[in-house]
């Protein structure tokens, strides 16, 4: 949870007038990988929603004062009263957090159209735009205060990403599931990274992506890339790990587990 009586980043003093930041969560996806059940965001992890360890995530950073939460098509009227209720035990009126406010917006049919339709919703006057994943609840706020910190030196799109554990191999894929798979070719690993959420941009350059862009992509700082304007990584954190699978849940149960241990509760 954030913390309610912390210094706003107008009142930092370290910079005349910092950029604003506001982050987009997009969280409209069904999560058909999770298993049945509701909308992968909505979720439990420890008795709290996914979504809401994905906001105070972004809220954990002093430098977000805004968390557009983009909620599947049918469920903007929930996902809103669920962040009142998580919120107000903290003291603060509906549609804030802490000192974080946010807005909710139905999504789209994909992750680029619900980017898009959060990216429609945000007010003037926020200059950089992060685009997080509800289904990366557990991101450290180091990482998200890094990628802040790279576009505010100047990046127009930065990623956080990691080095890969397993080699990868490029296939041709099976048109029937389970059949044995041509590889293509092995990409040197040491020259690959996965990448993970926050992505932090410079928000025209974002919203001139999302109207140029129109192709199927699976992050938004591809879209950056495919308009010729430079990416770069930051370090991102193993704890910032997409929850995909039934397996990835009892991880993220870990990782809390481990939280509550060295707070010391
Ligand atoms: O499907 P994938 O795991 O790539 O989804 C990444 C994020 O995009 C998730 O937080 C999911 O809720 C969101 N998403 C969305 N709208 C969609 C599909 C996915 O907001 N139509």
């Amino acid at each position: 949870m954030s913390d309610v009586s912390r210094p706003s980043p107008s009142d930092t003093g370290s910079e005349a007038r910092p950029a604003r930041t506001a982050a987009v969560i997009p969280a409209a996806g069904r999560g058909v990988r999770l298993g049945p059940g509701a909308p992968k965001a909505l979720r439990a992890l420890n008795g709290t929603p996914m979504l809401i360890h994905a906001v105070r995530a972004m809220a954990a950073s002093r430098a977000v004062s805004l968390v557009v939460v983009v909620a599947p098509p049918d469920g903007a009227a929930e996902v809103k009263s669920m962040l009142d209720a998580h919120a107000l035990p903290g003291g603060t009126p509906s549609g804030s957090w802490g000192s974080t406010d946010f807005l909710v917006v139905p999504g789209g049919a994909s992750r680029q159209e619900s980017v898009r339709l959060g990216l429609d919703a945000l007010p003037p006057g926020y200059d950089i735009v992060l685009v997080h994943d509800a289904a990366r609840p557990l991101v450290p706020v180091d990482t998200v205060d890094a990628v802040i910190e790279a576009v505010r030196e100047g990046a127009p799109a930065v990623v956080p990403a990691l080095p890969l554990a397993d080699t990868v191999k490029e296939v041709e894929p099976a048109t029937a599931p389970g059949t044995p798979e041509p590889v293509v070719a092995t990409p040197e690993r040491a020259r690959l990274r996965a990448v993970q959420t926050p992505q932090g941009f410079d928000r025209a350059t974002l919203v001139r992506a999302h109207e140029t862009v129109t192709g199927d992509v699976t992050d938004d700082a591809s879209m950056i890339e495919q308009l010729g304007v430079p990416v770069v990584t930051v370090p991102g954190h193993e704890e910032a790990f997409k929850v995909t699978r039934p397996l990835d849940l009892v991880l993220a149960e870990a990782v809390l587990a481990r939280r509550r241990l060295n707070d010391g509760f």
